[in-house]
């Protein structure tokens, strides 16, 4: 059996958190081993880096910010990803390289081909089989975090920078579309899994 690595994308509160856990429990049932993880901090060193990126009071420079979530994902990719690929197990992770493209690329105003050759780089070429983008407008996801009391870094960036983020997913999307499929995250979660469900069912092979 083949390994199959999937990426959840999306803006903050989309989502991915849930439909990942029904996703595992999916392909679990199908007799497939899965490894969940996620970008930043799938790996002990990614935990510190995730703390770094996240949760320091401190502004990081764009490139800087770069950086540390290629460093987090050249050491994920290598120690977790490739050997449960190669392992045939399916690897269902939340966020990976588009993640960079969007919030770095356009949410930072960085260059987005640079910052898509550093993640490439970083990861040592390995695209997703499948991505799928869960595309949310960014106002339902702010009334989605309401509640929370505290924001990451990122979380805690204005609504401009999160229109962008959204928008460079689509575009990606857009120019890549046999990897990267759009779901709409406004549905209910339910609804939600099954598109996703769908879009894996050739992969997995089997129905729905
Ligand atoms: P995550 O913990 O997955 O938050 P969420 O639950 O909102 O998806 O991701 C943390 C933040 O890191 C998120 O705001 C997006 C950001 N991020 C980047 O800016 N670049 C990246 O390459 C990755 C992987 C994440």
């Amino acid at each position: 059996m083949t390994g199959l690595f999937v990426t959840l994308e999306g803006g903050d509160a989309v989502g991915k958190t849930t439909q990942a856990e029904a996703l595992e429990a999916w392909l679990t049932a199908l007799g497939r081993r899965v490894v969940r993880t996620r970008e930043p901090g799938g790996t002990g060193l990614g935990g510190g880096i995730r703390d770094l990126v996240l949760h320091r009071p401190e502004a990081i420079t764009p490139r800087a910010e770069a950086l540390l979530y290629a460093a987090d994902r050249a050491e994920h990719i290598a120690t977790v990803v490739r050997p449960a690929l190669a392992r045939g197990d399916v690897v269902l992770q939340d966020r990976y390289l588009d993640s960079s493209v969007a919030y770095q690329g356009a949410g930072r105003v960085l260059d987005a081909d640079e910052v898509r050759r550093l993640s490439l780089w970083a990861a040592d070429g390995l695209l997703p089989d499948v991505t799928v983008l869960l595309d949310l407008d960014p106002a339902v996801g702010r009334a989605r975090r309401a509640d929370r009391e505290r924001f990451d870094r990122l979380e805690a960036e204005h609504d401009d920078f999160h229109a962008r983020v959204r928008d460079a997913y689509l575009a990606l999307a857009d120019a890549e579309p046999h990897r990267i499929v759009v779901v709409d995250a406004a549905l209910p979660p339910d609804e939600v899994q099954q598109r996703i469900r769908a879009v894996l069912q050739p992969w997995v092979g089997t129905t729905a």
